[in-house]
């Protein structure tokens, strides 16, 4: 049967690193219909990460026609959809011909390491403090900067088309908006700020691109072909839809998805804070309307930019979450599905003394260290795979702690408790583990597809779906679920104690 034809809907297409879903949300916050779909991993060598940057459009392409689909099943029509959001991986880099709109090489992942050397190099030539003062971001694999300059250094035909002033650059948000809405035809090539802060291109400060940033990389500004910054939420410029069942309809909200988190959870004011754990996990705190630039290892990013109102936030980046599990499911063959985990690591009571640090892609936040890799420690012949599954789970959690005792340091704030979001926090096991590690309560929300309602969030307030933040500051605050610490504050610690001890062994590791 029809339904109510007076209700509005917000699409919101969130482009993660393993999966892309869309999900359509009522005025309510609540999701009415989604669909979800992985895409290739390309690993062509250790520490290498790449994504095929068309198989990432059609993959959101078949999610948007499957999801509205389910909802026209439901009697919906198209029309309710007001507009579409987007929120992404970030600082995963594409470069494209200019004139045709034609990928020059894979999108290389922001877990990719191949820049190591590079980056060690570029550090040679920082002389101060300034890039992380412009930026927010320290030198290191992560950012998008170093991903271009080994596709500039290593490919001819990026080179070429640099050269010729034909080479187009974005992260993904830039990629899909330009290619949903049909590529070099209508050229749109657009950016928010919230991504832009990931590529090393942007000055934190003034939102805009910064000649001193090109310099330093030794990059021609005017040869390179960079997305427009606008406003995270912006009835025009995202352009509209050109094709799939959703054909017409604008896009006009963009954030990167850790960003798109902190809107979900409504972490609008300074103070407030919550950690995702996705692919990798990523801690965000509200600082408000002005950058704090970290001296204890984070990095400042812009939180969002609603046109008015622009808020910052200083992030810990933990670079593997998920990804951990997803390989003790892959290439250990420990589970058959990822949420299994938490029933393993139920057979044994405790890490039983190996501790696991995943630096998979080197270590993020707060340690920064390039050239560390995954590395087990603690194992004897007593150590069964119930203590790799727990040891796993917990190195997350004691990342997320090293990242809340800096950004204590920082801001001078203690936290008093943690919003948690993402796949992982779906493990009661893992969200008790952590509470006790950090020994603040843990909350978990009833619907946890916080990333998706941020970028909703977005594009809703740009069409006046909601009419103001007020309008949606009481959305999904019911029903959620709270972890209180446990374990005595003593054991934490030396659990603790242990993790660092083996940090600072897992360095020293090259490709
Ligand atoms: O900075 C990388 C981040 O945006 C990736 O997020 O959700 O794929 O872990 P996720």
């Amino acid at each position: 049967a029809a339904r109510s034809s007076t209700e509005s809907f917000v699409g919101s297409i969130d482009q993660g690193t393993t999966s892309s879903r869309f999900l359509i949300f009522n005025e309510a916050g609540e999701v009415v219909a989604s669909s979800q779909q992985e895409f290739t991993q390309i690993y062509p060598q250790p520490g290498w990460h790449e994504h095929d940057p068309e198989e990432i459009v059609a993959s959101v392409k078949s999610c948007i026609d499957s999801a509205v689909t389910a909802f026209k099943t439901n009697g919906y029509s198209i029309s309710s959809i007001k507009a579409v959001g987007i929120t992404n991986q970030r600082e995963t880099t594409v470069v494209w011909n200019t004139h045709t709109g034609e990928p020059l090489y894979n999108a290389i992942v922001w877990t990719d390491t191949r820049t190591q050397s590079l980056v060690r190099k570029l550090k040679e030539h920082e002389t101060s403090d300034t890039l992380q003062s412009l930026t927010g971001l320290p030198l290191s694999t992560y950012p998008s900067a170093g991903k271009l300059l080994w596709l500039l250094d290593n490919v001819p035909r990026v080179r070429d088309a640099y050269e010729n002033g034909y080479l187009s650059f974005g992260t993904i948000d830039a990629w899909l908006i330009y290619k949903l809405n049909g590529g070099v035809d209508r050229n749109v090539f657009v950016t928010d700020p919230s991504n832009a802060s990931r590529t090393m291109f942007m000055n934190i400060h003034t939102l805009k691109y910064d000649p001193t940033l090109f310099a330093f990389f030794n990059l021609d500004g005017e040869k390179l072909h960079l997305p427009r910054i606008v406003h995270s939420s912006d009835r025009e410029a995202y352009g509209t839809l050109d094709s799939t069942e959703l054909v017409n309809t604008p896009i006009t909200g963009c954030l990167g998805d850790q960003s798109a988190a902190l809107v979900g959870q409504k972490g609008f004011s300074a103070g407030q804070a919550k950690n995702t754990y996705g692919t990798g996990c990523f801690l965000l705190y509200n600082v408000g309307e002005s950058p704090v630039i970290s001296t204890h290892g984070l990095l400042t990013t812009v939180a969002f930019d609603f046109q008015g109102k622009v808020n910052y936030a200083l992030e810990g980046s933990i670079a593997v979450a998920g990804s951990s599990i997803k390989f003790l499911r892959d290439n250990f063959e420990f589970i058959n599905d990822s949420p299994d985990i938490s029933a393993l690591a139920e057979t044994v009571e405790d890490n039983g003394g190996c501790v696991f640090v995943t630096a998979f892609s080197g270590l993020f936040a707060p340690y920064w260290i390039d050239d560390a890799r995954g590395t087990i420690f603690g194992i004897t012949t007593y150590t069964k795979r119930g203590h790799i599954a727990r040891a796993t789970l917990e190195a997350t959690c004691f990342q997320t702690k090293a990242i809340l005792q800096a950004m204590e340091k920082d801001s001078g704030h203690k936290l008093k408790e943690l919003a948690v979001d993402g796949g992982m926090c779906n493990s009661d096991l893992a969200m008790q583990t952590q509470a006790d590690l950090i020994s603040i309560p843990v909350k978990r929300p009833a619907m946890r597809e916080t990333t998706a309602l941020g970028a909703a969030i977005a594009a809703g307030l740009a069409v006046g779906v909601w009419s103001s933040i007020d309008d949606i500051q009481t959305t999904n605050t019911e029903g959620q679920t709270v972890f209180n610490p446990v374990m005595t504050k003593d054991k934490a610690e030396s659990m603790f104690a242990l993790w660092e001890r083996a940090v600072t062994m897992s360095r020293g590791w090259t490709n």
